[in-house]
Parts: C-alpha cells; structure tokens; sequence
C-alpha cells in the first residue's frame, strides 16, 4: 500500500533568522569610550590602550609561531619539543587573551584579526615553509626578547601615570610568563652530550 507523503510547507517569516546583518561600526578602532565609570581618564586610558594593542599584536604573532613550529618541528627532540610548543601556545593563548581584556576594559578597541596583526606587528614573519629547529627557536626567542622589552615600558609607563591594573597585568601576567618560557627555550641551544666523553 502506498503511503502519501507529507506536503512540505515554508515556514512562518516569523521562524526565519536575520543573519544578513549589516551596519556600521559601533566603534572605530584606536578611539576610546570617554565617559567610563573608571578612575583613569580618557586620555591616560587612551595611551595605555595603545601600549597594549601593540603588545597584543605582537603576542598574537608568538602564540601563532609557536603553533607553526608545533606542527612543522622535526628531529630527534621532535617529541618534547612538539609537546613544549604546544604548551606555550596554550599558555600565550591565555595572555592574549587577558591583554585583550584589559584593552577593552580601559574602554579601547582590540586588534584581533590576523591580517591586522600582521600590519602591526614588530616580530619578523618566518617563511611558510619549515625551518631547523636552532632557527624556531631563535625566531621564538627574539620574539620573546621583544616581548619582554615592551612588559617592561608598558609598566614603567603604566606606573607613571597611575594605572596600577596595568602595571600589575604586564608584569604578572605577561612578562613573568615570557621569560619562564624563554628560560625554557634557551636551555635547548647549549651544547650538552647524552653521553660523557672519557
Ligand atoms: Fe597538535
């Protein structure tokens, strides 16, 4: 016996998503929210936010080279230094995203897209294709070195101008954990044998 299929309706507009938004942007970036419930002025907020997006840009690039290399290591220390890439990338991951925070919470706007990071950042871009594993680290480390150079003026500065929150957030959150993993990193360009020689 046959069976009638079911006529199939269009649903009620009602039922239909909007998902052809457009409209323009809320906010431009590199502007501030001037009136904030927040004890720092526009002004000292506006610099602060600029320090930072710099740093973001630059940690956004570290956290992405660092997957680069995950993927692209080789080698004998291919497995601990494919699992040590990895673990700073998670970690820069968290640092990034505490910056971004931080930018939007002084009432700025966050760099966030890869093509604007690429515009903006100071770190040097490494060829797409795979490099030997003193160079991804040298490439690491010089990132790490720059990193670290911009934690210290951000806090200096921040300091100055009575922004303890970021003051606090660079050095603990951000150069602290930068230098661990350049210790980490650094350990493996000294020349040590597996064996002693006799
Ligand atoms: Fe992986």
């Amino acid at each position: 016996m046959a069976i009638a299929l079911k006529k199939t309706g269009v649903a009620d507009p009602a039922a239909t998503p909007h998902w052809h938004a457009q409209a323009r942007e809320i906010q431009k970036f590199g502007t501030v929210i001037e009136d904030l419930p927040h004890a720092l002025n526009a002004k000292i907020r506006a610099d602060m936010v600029a320090q930072l997006n710099q740093l973001l840009a630059d940690s956004i690039s570290l956290r992405d080279m660092y997957k680069k290399h995950h993927w692209q290591v080789s080698g004998p220390t291919f497995y601990q230094l494919h699992l040590l890439f990895d673990k700073h990338f998670d970690e820069q991951v968290e640092i990034v995203d505490t910056i971004a925070e931080r930018v939007q919470l002084l009432g700025g706007v966050t760099v966030a897209m890869g093509g604007d990071v690429a515009e903006m950042t100071r770190i040097a871009r490494p060829p797409r294709g795979r490099e030997q594993v003193p160079v991804q680290i040298s490439r690491l480390l010089e990132a790490h070195k720059l990193i670290i150079k911009s934690c210290l003026d951000i806090s200096e500065a921040a300091d100055k101008a009575g922004d303890q929150g970021t003051n606090d957030l660079v050095v603990s959150d951000v150069l602290r954990p930068n230098e661990l993993q350049s210790w980490f990193l650094t350990e493996h360009l000294v020349e040590m044998p597996l064996v002693l020689e006799k």
